[in-house]
C-alpha cells in the first residue's frame, strides 16, 4: 500500500469483524479467516477503509478470544498464520488496512508464562500473585470485584491468589515488570512486520495498577482508580508509539479507553501516545438532540486540545445493538443497566428508522467512523437466546442475572431463508428463525435496505472532500434538530424533534428515509448540497 496516506486513521471507515461470527467457511459453526477472505469483496463494495479484527489468537475462549494463550499465532478454529498473511495481502490489494486487537491487561491461564508461574515462583511477578487475608490466607488479598461479576481473585493450589479484573481464565499482567513491557513491544513488532497497519488496544486504561493493591475506596473519585487510568500508564503507550513510528509511514494505535472525563481521555491522545480512541460517550448517548450535541461538542473540544481525530461508534461486540436500543424508551447504553433493560419493550421499526438517521449523523461528523459487523444489515439484538446457549462469562459469573453480550454476537446471516443463512452448519450461537429479511442476499439489490444506505453513505463520504477529518460548524435549527455544515457546501440535518420540520434549502444528496415533500420527517437525517 502507498504510504502517501499515512494519516488514513484520521478519517477511515473501520469495520469491526468479530471472527467467530462473521463468516464460517469450513462449516464448523464458527467463523474463520477463510470466510473473511471469501468476503473481502463484500467489504470493498461496502466501502470500508480498514478492518479491525477482534482477537484471532489461540485461546481457550473463556472470553471469546480476549483470553489470549499465544500472542504470535492464530487460533486453529480461525486458521493459520499463513492464512492471516494471505488475508493481509489480499486486503491490502483492495486498499483495505488491517487492525488487530492486542490484549495487554491480561492473558489466558493457558499462556505459557502463567502455566510456568503455577510451579515456578520466579514467574509470579509477571502477574499479581498475593497471599490471602484471614488466619489461613483463605480470604482474597483485597476487596476488588471482577468486572464480569464475582471476586477479582482466584486461589491456586499452593494457597496464593492471582488477580483477574475479568474472568478467572484471564490473569492480569503486572506492567511494573519490565519483562511484560518488553514482551508486548516485541508482539507489536511481530505483527507490524507481517504488514498489520494498526492495533486496537483492549482495556487500554487498566493495565497499570496501584502496586499496593489497596481496598476499593467508595469515597474516592472513579478515576484515577487503583486499577484504572493511572498516570504511569502513559509511559507504556509512549513506548508503543516509538515502536509504531519506527515503521515507514507509521502504524496506528487505537485505544479502548472507557473514561467519563473527556480531559483525562484526551491525555491518551497526545501526539506521542495513541492515534485515536473509541468514543464511548457517543456510543452510550441517548437518541436526544441536546445530549448528542453536548457529546459532539465535548468530543471535538477534547480532541482539538491534543490534535487527535475524533471517532464515532454506535455499536460493538460488547453492547446492545443500537437498532434495539433506539427502539426503546431508554435509548442510551450503560453496561450496568444492561440487565434492567434486557427484554424491555422495543419498537424495532422506530429503532431502525433512528439507526438509519444515526448512520448519516456519524458518517458526517469530523474524524473516523466504526461499523460493527451486522450494523450495516440493521441486525437487532437477539434477546431470547436460551440460557444453555449463552457463552459470555458475564452470564455465568452473575448467576444469569446479567444476560451478557451474546445477543450482539450471533453469526451474520448471509443468504437463504432459514438458519444457518448461508453457512454450512448451525452457528455457535443460534440464529433467529426470522432473520431472512436481514440477510446480505435479501438486502443487496433492495435500494431501501440498510445495506444500500450504508453503501451509498460510505461511498459519498469518501467522495465528498469536506467529510472525514476537518472542521464542522453548527447551523441554526429548530428545537431538537441537529444541523451542521462540512467543507464547502455540504450540510447534514438530523431531526430528533418527534415531528416533521421544514427541510432546509439545498439539493438532497442522501436521505435516511422517505422525505415528505418539503418536510424532513421525525427520526430522519438528510445530507444536502447547500451551495
Ligand atoms: C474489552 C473487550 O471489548 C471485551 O469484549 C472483553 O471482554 C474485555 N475487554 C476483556 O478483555
Amino acid at each position: 500500500m502507498s504510504t502517501a496516506d499515512a494519516r488514513w486513521w484520521r478519517d477511515a471507515a473501520i469495520y469491526q469483524i468479530y471472527p467467530r461470527s462473521f463468516a464460517d467457511d469450513n462449516g464448523d459453526g464458527v467463523g474463520d479467516l477463510a470466510g473473511v477472505r471469501a468476503r473481502l469483496g463484500y467489504l470493498r463494495d461496502l466501502g470500508v477503509d480498514a478492518i479491525w479484527f477482534s482477537p484471532w489468537f489461540p485461546s481457550p475462549m473463556a472470553d471469546a478470544g480476549y483470553d489470549v494463550a499465544d500472542y504470535r499465532d492464530i487460533d486453529p478454529s480461525f486458521g493459520t498464520l499463513d492464512e492471516a498473511a494471505a488475508l493481509i495481502a489480499e486486503a491490502h490489494a483492495l486498499d483495505i488496512r488491517i487492525i488487530i486487537d492486542i490484549v495487554p491487561n491480561h492473558t489466558s491461564t493457558a499462556h505459557a508464562w502463567f502455566q510456568r508461574a503455577l510451579t515456578d515462583a520466579s514467574y509470579r511477578d509477571r502477574f499479581w500473585f498475593r497471599d490471602g487475608r484471614g488466619a489461613a490466607g483463605e480470604l482474597p488479598p483485597n476487596d476488588w470485584g471482577s468486572i464480569f461479576g464475582g471476586p477479582a481473585w482466584t486461589r491456586v493450589a499452593d494457597g496464593q491468589w492471582y488477580l483477574h479484573l475479568f474472568d478467572a481464565g484471564q490473569p492480569d499482567f503486572n506492567w511494573d515488570n519490565p519483562l511484560v513491557r518488553e514482551e508486548f513491544e516485541d508482539v507489536l513488532r511481530f505483527w507490524f512486520d507481517r504488514g498489520v497497519d494498526g492495533i486496537r488496544i483492549d482495556s487500554a486504561a487498566m493495565v497499570v495498577k496501584d502496586p499496593a493493591l489497596p481496598d476499593f475506596d467508595p469515597a474516592s473519585p472513579p478515576d484515577p482508580h487503583p486499577w484504572n487510568d493511572r498516570d504511569e500508564i502513559h509511559d507504556v503507550y509512549r513506548g508503543w508509539r516509538r515502536v509504531a513510528d519506527g515503521y515507514p509511514g507509521g502504524r496506528a494505535l487505537i485505544g479502548e479507553v472507557w473514561l467519563a472525563d473527556p480531559q483525562r481521555f484526551a491525555l491518551y491522545l497526545r501526539p506521542d501516545e495513541l492515534h485515536a480512541a473509541f468514543n464511548f460517550d457517543f456510543l452510550g448517548c441517548p437518541w436526544d438532540a441536546k445530549a448528542l450535541r453536548r457529546c459532539v461538542d465535548e468530543t471535538l473540544d477534547a480532541h482539538a486540545a491534543v490534535g487527535a481525530p475524533a471517532t464515532w461508534v454506535l455499536s460493538n461486540h460488547d453492547v446492545t445493538r443500537h437498532v434495539t436500543r433506539y427502539g426503546r424508551t431508554e435509548t442510551g447504553f450503560e453496561h450496568h443497566l444492561r440487565q434492567t433493560r434486557h427484554l424491555a419493550p422495543t419498537d424495532l421499526a422506530l429503532g431502525t428508522r433512528r439507526a438509519r438517521a444515526a448512520a448519516l449523523l456519524t458518517m458526517a461528523l469530523p474524524g473516523s467512523v466504526y461499523v460493527y459487523q451486522g450494523e450495516e444489515l440493521g441486525l437487532p439484538e437477539v434477546e431470547d437466546l436460551p440460557a444453555a446457549a449463552r457463552q459470555d462469562p458475564i452470564f455465568a459469573r452473575t448467576g444469569g442475572a446479567d444476560p451478557g453480550r451474546d445477543g450482539c454476537r450471533v453469526p451474520l446471516p448471509w443468504s437463504g431463508t432459514a438458519p444457518p443463512y448461508g453457512s454450512g452448519a448451525p452457528g455457535w450461537l443460534p440464529q433467529p428463525a426470522d432473520w431472512a429479511q436481514w440477510t446480505v442476499q435479501a438486502q443487496t439489490d433492495d435500494p431501501s435496505s440498510m445495506l444500500s444506505l450504508y453503501r451509498r453513505a460510505l461511498a459519498l463520504r469518501r467522495a465528498e472532500p469536506g467529510l472525514g477529518d476537518g472542521p464542522m460548524a453548527w447551523l441554526d435549527a429548530p428545537a431538537d434538530v441537529l444541523a451542521f455544515t462540512r467543507g464547502d457546501g455540504f450540510a447534514c440535518v438530523v431531526n430528533l424533534s418527534g415531528g416533521p420540520v421544514d427541510l432546509p434549502a439545498g439539493a438532497v444528496l442522501l436521505a435516511s428515509g422517505p422525505l415528505d415533500g418539503g418536510l424532513l420527517p421525525a427520526d430522519t437525517s438528510v445530507w444536502l448540497r447547500v451551495s
